[in-house]
């Protein structure tokens, strides 16, 4: 029998609660939203719910601090932690954000254990290697979220600086969600034009630059984290997923010897469809590109060797 698919969103801060309310504008499944907070999830989400006779969206949005309401979900997405504060690295973050993940992922994963999961909290790479852990899951079907949003960071600056619409830019960013990031420039095309002979070498420079600390610019502004963009990026994977579409994203996947690496969490260019992470796509590299992925690569290493496991392991 057919039934709407269900999506559970873990924490109701502004990223959770925003890609809750995309994912119900987007008709993507009935969506509940769990938070340890009182009443935060259910008060945010009732007055989602009670937006959808005006936005006509039939699905139902639930709050609760209760995961027996996330039972059966086809797919869980994890904002659940604390997020940057200015002068913080994603990195200050690993030990309190790795014990909350590993927390909520092992409940929820105990009672959908179908799904597929997206995690977002950062430090992102390490913390979708620390969801794999906790639920036990295939490693395909546990997955991160960086790569679309550091590549729509760098597709807007990239359409800004031609002046045409970002719907005609595609581009990638591979590696580890920090400053280190590799933005594949001889892979980006505007409207199918590598931009490298649309732009001079200077402003992409400048545009790779300003890509990599994209999360930091917002940061310095607003003083909180980011989360209209990371909020999309969230519901642009669901979608993925859900609607088995097969896209071609950049997101957080297992390597067990692509790219020659092992055992490790990282950002690459994969096909996404109904069992999460269906492949991995290996891209040719140049030396300096190979360096700067490798480098990347290293940023993450460093924070997953110092994650303690103690008797959860
Ligand atoms: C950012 C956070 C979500 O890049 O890491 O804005």
């Amino acid at each position: 029998m057919f039934r709407r698919h269900k999506i559970t969103v873990i924490g109701s801060g502004a990223t959770g609660a925003t890609t809750a309310h995309l994912l119900a504008l987007k008709e993507l499944g009935d969506v509940v939203l769990v938070d340890i907070q009182e009443g935060i999830p259910q008060g945010k989400a009732l007055d989602m719910w009670e937006s959808g006779p005006i936005e006509q969206f039939s699905m139902k949005v639930l709050g609760s601090n209760d995961y027996e309401a996330t039972r059966d979900s086809d797919i869980i997405v994890v904002t659940a932690g604390l997020p940057r504060k200015e002068g913080m690295s994603r990195n200050d973050l690993l030990k309190v954000n790795s014990e909350v993940v590993f927390d909520v992922v092992q409940k929820a994963s105990r009672l959908s254990p179908n799904a597929v999961i997206v995690v977002l909290t950062n430090p992102a790479d390490v913390m979708a290697y620390v969801a794999q852990k906790a639920s036990g899951f295939e490693h395909h079907r546990v997955m991160g979220q960086a790569g679309v949003l550091d590549s729509a960071r760098f597709r807007t600056f990239l359409a800004d600086a031609l002046n045409v619409s970002p719907k005609d830019i595609s581009a990638f960013v591979m590696g580890g969600h920090g400053d280190d990031m590799v933005p594949l420039v001889r892979y980006s095309y505007a409207g199918g034009i590598p931009v490298e002979k649309l732009l001079p070498k200077e402003t992409i420079d400048r545009i790779v630059q300003r890509t990599r600390t994209g999360g930091g610019e917002v940061l310095s502004l607003m003083k909180v984290s980011a989360f209209y963009a990371p909020a999309s990026s969230l519901a642009e994977m669901v979608k993925a997923v859900l609607l088995d579409e097969r896209r071609i994203l950049p997101v957080i996947s297992y390597l067990n010897g692509e790219y020659g690496e092992h055992d490790i969490y990282v950002g690459v260019p994969a096909i996404i469809g109904g069992n999460g992470v269906e492949k991995v796509l290996e891209v040719e590299f140049t030396d300096e590109e190979r360096e700067a992925f490798k480098k990347s690569v290293a940023s993450v290493r460093g924070p997953l060797s110092l994650l303690t496991w103690g008797p959860k392991a």
